[in-house]
């Protein structure tokens, strides 16, 4: 008997590459991709897995208890990777309304779900929480960000994901359910919706249009390889300890602005433009409410006790993405076209 796995958020950008790596690695594991398909869900990520025989999609709404209940009744999960998430803080500021019902209330909807389902035995079982390092707020100049951090989420997206974090670990406390979680800093590579920082200069540059830099472009982030991400989860669920968090990082610091200064650069050369043409499409617009300044992860909890580190350098992970964006422009045009959200309906009533 295969195992059912369900992972939430599926069709998403870090989502996608998690269901891809199970599918493809653990054969005796049937994957359930549970994926609202919101503006971010787009199926054509899996469009190379979809039609495996361990792997299901449906979709589905984790703020619909009901809906939540029942899938856990008919599936009877042994583990659950919880993704899906409201996500990008600058719809969050105009929007904090999606991502409490999602990012709180879909996550408790879960929670309650794997907590009736698995009351007469917990063995085996695991409700993995995928986070973020946004909840531990800012840092100056120094410092890095360990599991012992305070929390001290800053935008209505890191308080919803710290809110959801908080409520995985009082099921832990209060149900003795088997929870773990882990915090992970910005991550880059294919697949990625067109709103975040990297992505979208990538396509701009390519498209000659002005690439806008938050206020002065010094705030920092830690920037990780998707797919290194995937692995951290996959060694996390199996490995991870019951009630522990780990966090996530690449050791990978850039300020914004050095690092769109060096995708212009490399994208100046792999489209043979003249050196520094793209740099002058740099434009400094209105900074971002309530900007965070820099976040930074210390990742030797993860190193020492699961070995895990990441094993694609920032050279390597920035050419492979802008190489994956430029030979994927019909990913991109059916994103900017708002063709992706036909793909579904297509691949389903093909069948
Ligand atoms: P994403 O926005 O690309 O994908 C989110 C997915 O969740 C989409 O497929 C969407 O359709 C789905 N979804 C949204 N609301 C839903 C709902 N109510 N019911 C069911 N599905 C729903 O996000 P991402 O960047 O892939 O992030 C995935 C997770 O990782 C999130 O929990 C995020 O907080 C966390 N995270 C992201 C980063 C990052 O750099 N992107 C870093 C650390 C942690
Ligand atoms: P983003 O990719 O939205 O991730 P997050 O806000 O979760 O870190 O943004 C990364 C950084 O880039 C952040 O400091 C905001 C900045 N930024 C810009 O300067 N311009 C942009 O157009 C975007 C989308 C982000």
């Amino acid at each position: 008997m295969k195992k059912n796995i369900l992972i939430t958020g599926g069709a998403g950008f870090i989502g996608s590459h998690v269901v891809r790596l199970f599918v493809n690695k653990y054969p005796d594991y049937q994957i359930i991709n549970l994926d609202a398909l919101t503006y971010a869900g787009n199926l054509e990520n899996l469009s190379d897995i979809d039609s495996k025989a361990n792997y299901t999609f449906i979709k589905g709404d984790i703020t619909d208890l009901a809906f939540v209940s029942n899938l856990f009744k008919n599936y009877k999960f042994e583990g659950v990777l919880h993704l899906a998430a409201e996500s990008h803080v600058d719809r969050s500021i105009s929007d904090p309304l999606a991502f409490i019902m999602t990012n709180i209330v879909g996550t408790v909807n879960l929670l309650n779900a794997a907590k009736e389902c698995w009351a007469n035995d917990m063995n085996g079982k695991k409700f993995y929480h995928i986070s973020t390092d946004e909840v531990y707020g800012s840092l100056g100049k120094t410092g890095k960000f360990t599991e012992t951090t305070s929390y001290d989420p800053r935008s209505p997206y890191s308080a919803s994901k710290a809110s959801s974090d908080h409520l995985v670990r009082a099921y832990f406390h209060t149900y003795k359910l088997p929870v773990v979680l882990s915090n992970c800093s910005n991550n880059y590579g294919a697949n990625q919706f067109p709103e975040k920082l990297i992505p979208l200069v990538i396509n701009n540059i390519k498209n000659s249009k002005s690439l806008p830099i938050y206020g002065k472009g010094d705030n920092i982030r830690d920037w990780l390889f998707v797919e290194d991400h995937a692995l951290a989860i996959d060694s996390i669920y199996h490995d991870g300890k019951i009630g522990e968090t780990y966090n996530i990082g690449g050791d990978n610091e850039w300020t914004n602005l050095d690092l769109v200064k060096k995708l212009c650069d490399i994208m100046d050369k792999k489209l043979n433009r003249e050196m520094g043409s793209s740099q002058r499409l740099i434009t400094f617009v209105k900074d971002r409410a309530g900007h965070d300044q820099r976040y930074a992860i210390d990742a030797s909890k993860i190193k020492k006790e699961l070995g895990w580190k990441p094993s694609i350098q920032f050279e390597e992970g920035f050419e492979k993405t802008i190489d994956w964006y430029l030979q994927n422009s019909d990913w991109m045009n059916n994103i900017l076209s708002g063709d992706y959200e036909k793909f579904y309906e297509q691949q389903y009533t093909n069948r």
